[in-house]
């Protein structure tokens, strides 16, 4: 049977790499996995810092259990290109910086100590995708994903793949390959003992079948009973495979659900029924730390996006992104469009074979999630390429028969190799010639962009993003704007029956090169910032959901005198699925305010807009009268769900720390995400409260970033991380004005 042991700590990390650290050991930063190589500022860095080679060393002592075992290291990801020597021989290399690979030790360890020595150059070479022309995005660098030891006997599981058939009758069906690894070629004979299971591991049902060089396989019929994964209820199965074989024995489970996943003309289905598809992209990155972190980050970011933002699709752009973030999404029902490395850039035939290579990498590792629903087998934006898109389109299908393939290209009349036309609109405003006369609408109609005279199944990618940049702490009325393009896209694709959708760019907002984002080498493009603390735009999402999960009432307002031109007030946007909201402006009566289905008839949930049809605006005031309170009170079925209290005298009373746990876990690189915000007295954020935040961290717990940050827009983010040590730790956050808060987080 296997062991696998993270290797978590004990690395020696070293800023320069040179050649005598292959064979020699040499003392240098102690470093724990997930670990970046350069830590960077929050803005104004300079990205060229990590595009250099580093080194990692590791000593690996003898156990007597390597004894006639094969033993490996699986690496889940390093940025870019990394060679591994044991010893002073090479044993892998990888030219990837997003997909697992395997070191093999086996062949040269030797009692006592091993030195394993780790090249990870972050150079973004031009041999290697997504590089060779400019990215929107940093991809940082080192071993910045778990690194795992795993010991097996000489013939073990490599991997598993389950298909599914029926889904959506009461006789299932499961199709298990069990892939082999024999990297001696060994002769052997045995049996695997494949069991379907619940998810915790109860035996449902099981087959004992015949092993040959090719592996094995099975299925399972006529399954009745099992539950279909849905978006509300996703539930998943587990097959565990156990081999019994002449050269060893070994035991592998992976998780599985059955669905139905299918875009069409009509738009998508999930389990035979139309869904929308309502999503954001995103990156995986967080500030100071780029991609180096580790599973309660990845995992949290899933639950934002379905939790907070009331998504159901996240596309992982541009790259596979970590197994912790894609193992979420299928425990809590988030749908993934997964994509291969790359951003417009194609490079030469061997970046081509590279690229081709990731599409069976991201596959073979993903194609078990049930969550997934697309590869994306094109490059980002880039232009056609026949034989170059035939050939990843053909690695995809060829693998993973049950899936569809997209290719996101912002080009019209693009060649569709794939099963989905995937697209990027960001023509907000622009309106094509033979269209003239009409309002000018977002989102090109379909067959206008792909230039055929038959429908395809469609679904838009991006939107929005660097054709209305904004930061959370912009000008009200520029934050309204950005809501607005919003909601006009939703609008517009819940409306288009073709359209399977709207996948808006982007969730949150990210560090870029210096050719993009707003010279701060930050792309504010997100509809939460930096630290995922949410901009208006967040709750054009949020209300989309039904009252029933949430009640979302948010005014898209800083409501002061002065904040807009001429002192106006109005318009007034509410994000809300209410049935409706009564509006108070100081002591004048309520008035009761229905949502604009007119301006957004196709939204399930039209926000309310209050201008002049509902409230006369010298109601609300002039310069030079008094400004009051405002009172929001939302009802759904009649009954009055929720009330917001708009301060006429917003007054800094409160401090707001909030932490994404109470627990951080030791012997992982865990990192618990800490929010504080400067409140008023009826709990609102102030939007210009700037003064300094004081950081303090004590116990098993370091700080990630600077311990002095200032509020921006009222707010601050920062995270702090397990050093491995097993206590308690005590995070005080202070300021001048608000006080102090102390958190304690608990070690687990
Ligand atoms: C797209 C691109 C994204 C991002 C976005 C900004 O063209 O695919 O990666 O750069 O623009 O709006």
């Amino acid at each position: 049977m296997r062991t696998v042991t993270p290797l978590t700590a004990g690395w020696e990390f070293h800023a320069d790499f040179s050649n005598d650290l292959i064979a020699q050991p040499k003392a240098g930063a102690s470093v724990r996995l997930p670990h970046n190589a350069v830590d960077l500022d929050m803005n104004y860095f300079d990205e060229r810092s990590f595009q250099k080679e580093f080194g990692y060393q590791y000593t690996l002592a003898w156990q007597p259990g390597f004894a006639g075992k094969e033993v490996a290291l699986q690496f889940d990801g390093a940025m870019a290109n990394t060679v591994v020597w044991l010893n002073g021989h090479q044993v892998a290399s990888h030219k990837d910086g997003y997909t697992p690979f395997k070191a093999r030790l086996t062949d040269y360890l030797q009692e006592g100590n091993n030195l394993l020595t780790v090249k990870v150059d972050g150079s973004e070479n031009p041999e290697i995708p997504p590089f060779g022309g400019q990215i929107d995005y940093l991809t940082y660098a080192g071993i910045y994903r778990d690194v795992w030891l795993q010991v097996t006997d000489p013939v073990s599981i490599a991997n598993l793949k389950i298909e599914t058939s029926n889904e959506l009758s009461d006789a299932k069906g499961v199709t298990v390959k069990g892939f082999l690894a024999n990297p001696t070629g060994l002769a052997f004979s045995g049996t695997a003992l494949v069991e379907l299971c619940t998810v915790e591991g109860a035996v449902l049902q099981q087959q004992t079948v015949a092993v040959d060089a090719d592996g094995f396989s099975t299925s399972f019929e006529q399954l009745a009973g099992l539950q279909l994964w849905e978006l509300d209820s996703p539930a998943l199965y587990l097959v565990r495979a156990t081999l019994a074989s002449s050269a060893g024995s070994d035991q592998l489970s992976a998780r599985f659900g059955f669905r139905t996943a299918r875009f069409t003309t009509e738009g998508f289905s999930l389990n035979g029924k139309p869904l929308k598809i309502r999503g954001l992209n995103r990156h995986q990155s967080f500030p100071y730390v780029g991609y180096a972190m580790g599973r309660r980050a990845q995992q949290k970011d899933a639950d934002v996006l379905k939790e907070v933002l009331k998504c159901n699709l996240v596309r992982t752009s541009h790259y596979p992104q970590s197994s912790y973030f894609l193992d979420r999404c299928d425990e809590i029902g988030l749908l993934v469009f997964e994509e291969i490395p790359g951003w417009q850039h194609i490079g030469g035939a061997a970046w081509k074979d590279e690229s081709v290579e990731n599409v069976r990498r991201m596959v073979e590792r993903d194609w078990n999630h049930p969550s997934i629903i697309l590869w994306g087998v094109r490059i980002n934006e880039s232009q056609d390429d026949h034989e170059f898109y035939t050939r990843t389109n053909a690695m995809a299908h060829g693998l993973d028969s049950t899936r569809q393939t997209g290719g996101v290209r912002y080009i019209e009349n693009s060649e569709l190799l794939e099963d989905v036309y995937t697209v990027n609109d960001f023509c907000h405003v622009a309106t094509p010639e033979w269209m003239r006369g009409q309002p000018p609408a977002p989102l090109r109609p379909p067959r206008y962009v792909t230039g055929l005279d038959k429908d395809v199944p469609y679904l838009v990618t991006e939107f929005n993003g660097h054709m209305f940049p904004t930061k959370r702490i912009d000008p009200e009325v520029r934050q309204a704007e950005h809501v607005t393009r919003y909601l006009d896209v939703l609008n517009k694709a819940y409306g288009n029956p073709q359209i399977a959708g709207s996948i808006g760019w982007c969730m949150f907002d990210y560090n870029t090169h210096k050719d993009f984002g707003a010279g701060d080498r930050i792309c504010h493009h997100g509809v939460m910032d930096i630290f995922r603390e949410p901009k208006f735009a967040a709750f054009a999402y949020a209300s989309q959901c039904a009252p029933q999960e949430q009640v979302v009432l948010e005014p898209v307002t800083y409501w002061a005198r002065g904040e807009k031109d001429r002192c106006e007030a109005l318009p007034l946007i509410v994000l809300t699925n209410c049935d409706y909201l009564e509006f108070q402006f100081g002591s004048f009566p309520a008035i009761r305010i229905e949502p604009d289905r007119a301006q957004y008839p196709h939204l399930p949930h039209a926000p309310v807009v209050i201008d002049s049809r509902h409230v006369d605006p010298q109601e609300l005031g002039a310069w030079g009268m008094q400004w009051m309170d405002g009172r929001l009170t939302g009802y759904v079925d009649g009954k009055p769900v929720k009330q917001v209290l708009l301060s006429g005298n917003p007054l800094a009373t409160t401090l707001e720390v909030q932490a994404d746990s109470s627990e951080l876990i030791a012997h992982e690189k865990d990192a618990v995400r800490f929010i504080v915000r400067a409140l008023d007295q009826h709990g609102r954020v102030l939007p210009f409260l700037d003064d300094v935040v004081s950081l303090q961290v004590s116990g098993g717990a370091k700080l990630l970033g600077p311990a002095a940050l200032a509020f921006k827009g009222g707010v601050a983010g920062f995270w702090v991380e397990s050093t491995g040590e097993r206590c308690d730790s005590v995070v005080t956050v202070s300021t001048q004005r608000l006080g102090q808060h102390t958190t304690t987080l608990t070690t687990c």
